[in-house]
């Protein structure tokens, strides 16, 4: 599990007025809020006095207060602003104790907070990530799945090309016999890699939409895998698009959720159109949670495992990617990228 990152922790319609939310990230536990001017906060959620945590605690909207001997803490700096057992004769300042502390930044309908690598200051490196939008009209809706595995097996299950046509067979997306042999262009980008701008799939019923909407418009989809956990997808057609960011999130060391955020503009006046999507969206990701169900299993048993040529060479770059990265913070040497130039993959899906 890599540290020094943003990672998505909750939806932001998890989070309630006044609430505090408990939630694992990367085996941290956290609590999170919204303080009633609208800032997003994490702390860590253990009470520097006695570790008991903080969402048992209160919070009017500013401080969170300890359920144990009410220690308050202002919840976006995490300082201790009261102890409620000092008298007047204490030499003791409150305001010299903090709480764990991590940066959050609400977006897109998430908060996203940055887990820095253990022994540094907690600043984050960068804003954290966007879904990108292409108009100032557009709609977005969220999905997502707890799975019981490993971040790894979840994030490889992002980027595995061979199980489409087995585990998303469907009459709108790929049947079976529709497997064929194809042939994507991928490139290096920093920290990841991407899949060339190209003609999407013909055998989904998806695109065939896509592609009547937009008239001549050609259509081309570029997919874009950066570390830690983030796959991009923009479809565009013209003046249409279809964008999301997908990331697999690990929880503990072996449970991940997958969550989708996803934006476009098209059928934008056609009622009933969201519903439509996030049925098919949700039949997507509930497909892939039952194969990581089954998959998880399967690996109770620690069998031995192959990545194969070409099909699984984006989960070896994948790995090789994590390994040249943590080379890389270990040694304080340049990262040495896994792809030296544009590659050429084969596989039939
Ligand atoms: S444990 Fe939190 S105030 Fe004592
Ligand atoms: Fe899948």
């Amino acid at each position: 599990m890599l540290t020094g990152f943003w990672y998505r922790a909750l939806r932001s319609e998890e989070v309630r007025p006044r609430q505090l939310v408990p939630v694992m990230l990367i085996e941290v536990p956290l609590v999170c809020g919204r303080t009633d001017s609208g800032q997003a906060f994490a702390m860590r959620d253990n009470c520097p006095h006695r570790g008991i945590p903080l969402s048992y605690g209160w919070f009017d909207g500013q401080n969170v207060q300890c359920s144990y001997h009410g220690w308050k803490f202002d919840a976006c700096s995490a300082q201790c602003v009261e102890i409620p057992s000092l008298t007047r004769d204490d030499k003791l300042d409150p305001n010299k104790i903090r709480a764990g502390h991590f940066h959050c930044e609400e977006r897109d309908g998430y908060l996203w907070v940055f887990i820095p690598d253990p022994g540094t200051s907690g600043e984050a490196n960068a804003p954290a990530p966007v879904l990108p939008t292409f108009s100032e009209n557009y709609r977005r809706t969220h999905l997502w799945a707890e799975l019981p595995s490993n971040v790894d097996h979840g994030i490889i299950g992002l980027m595995d090309p061979a199980h489409g046509p087995f585990v998303h067979s469907a009459w709108w997306w790929r049947k079976r016999d529709s497997i064929h042999e194809k042939e994507k262009h991928f490139e290096h980008i920093p920290l990841g890699f991407r899949m060339s701008a190209h003609v999407p799939s013909k055998n989904s019923a998806p695109y065939k939409l896509l592609k009547w909407y937009a008239g001549d418009a050609d259509v081309t989809t570029t997919i874009d895998f950066v570390l830690p956990n983030l796959r991009y997808e923009t479809i565009r057609a013209g003046k249409y698009w279809f964008a999301s960011l997908t990331t697999v999130t690990p929880i503990t060391r072996d449970r991940c959720r997958i969550d989708v955020a996803a934006a476009w503009n098209i059928f934008l006046h056609v009622p009933l159109a969201m519903t439509i999507a996030r049925h098919f969206g949700k039949q997507f990701v509930e497909q892939d949670r039952q194969t990581m169900v089954q998959q998880a299993q399967g690996l109770k048993h620690n069998p031995s495992l192959m990545l194969i040529d070409d099909a699984d060479k984006p989960a070896k770059w994948y790995f090789q990617l994590k390994a040249s990265h943590l080379e890389s913070k270990r040694t304080g040497q340049p990262f040495k990228h896994p792809l030296a130039g544009p590659v050429t993959l084969h596989w039939r899906s």
